[in-house]
């Protein structure tokens, strides 16, 4: 029975990419966003949930394993949310704090801790940037979300299978634009296939 792929966050940027090179590779995938699609084929499912609810992430495991018969063997979570705070870093009212924080630590953490619960062989891949290591006042909800995750990922690790990738550009310096989701698809694939725990944050040019 081929392997399952469960994608939380797949819209027009890299996750379709990357699915697409898991689907490609053997997996049954099933991808998430808000945004409806529909995909013909048995082995390959989109699903609509709003992370902002982390309640949203069990049924989605529920659908998957009532499909398929099986929890998945890798989760990626790739949805993110990121208010501006451009003219000051405190501009965001609490509520949007809770919204940020909600989409990139909140239903991430849940999707890590129903995935392990139900699979304790499972690999779980975080997209994450380079603000678990630098201050950008513009981006404040974003990174405090993607530091806070990168935090219980390096955690996890230690239960192997857990990783925080961060695509920097060729010289090194954060990647903001310019993702490439092939060489996503590419270290997500390999990560997947993995037999040990490696360096829980990744880091790679591209
Ligand atoms: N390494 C870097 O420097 C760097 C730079 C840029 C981005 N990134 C990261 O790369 C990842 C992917 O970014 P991308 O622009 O390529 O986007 P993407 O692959 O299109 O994936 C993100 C998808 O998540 C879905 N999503 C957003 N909020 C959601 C929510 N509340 N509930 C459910 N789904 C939601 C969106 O679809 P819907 O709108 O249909 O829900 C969106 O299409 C993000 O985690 C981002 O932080 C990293």
């Amino acid at each position: 029975m081929s392997r399952i792929a469960l994608i939380l966050g797949c819209g027009k940027g890299i996750g379709t990419t990357i699915a697409d090179g898991f689907h490609s590779a053997g997996y049954r995938v099933a991808s998430v966003s808000r945004t409806p699609r529909s995909y013909a084929s048995d082995d390959r499912v989109h699903l609509t949930a709003d992370f902002a609810d982390p309640s949203s992430i069990e049924p989605l495991f529920e659908e998957v394993e009532k499909r398929w018969g099986n929890a998945p063997d890798v989760v990626i979570y790739n949805a993110y949310a990121g208010t501006p705070t451009r003219t000051n870093p405190l501009e965001v009212a609490p509520d949007a704090f809770v919204n940020n924080i909600n989409i990139n630590t909140t239903s991430a953490y849940s999707a890590a801790f129903i995935a392990h619960k139900r699979n304790n062989n499972v690999k779980y891949i975080y997209t994450g940037n380079a603000l678990n290591n630098y201050i950008d006042p513009n981006i404040t909800l974003l990174g405090v979300g993607k530091s806070a995750s990168a935090h219980w990922i390096q955690a996890a690790a230690k239960a192997e299978g857990f990783y925080y990738c961060d695509q920097r550009r060729p010289d090194g310096s954060p990647c903001y634009t310019g993702l490439r989701g092939d060489a996503h698809g590419e270290l997500y694939l390999k990560l997947a296939e993995s037999r040990e725990q490696g360096e829980p944050v990744i880091v790679f040019r591209a």
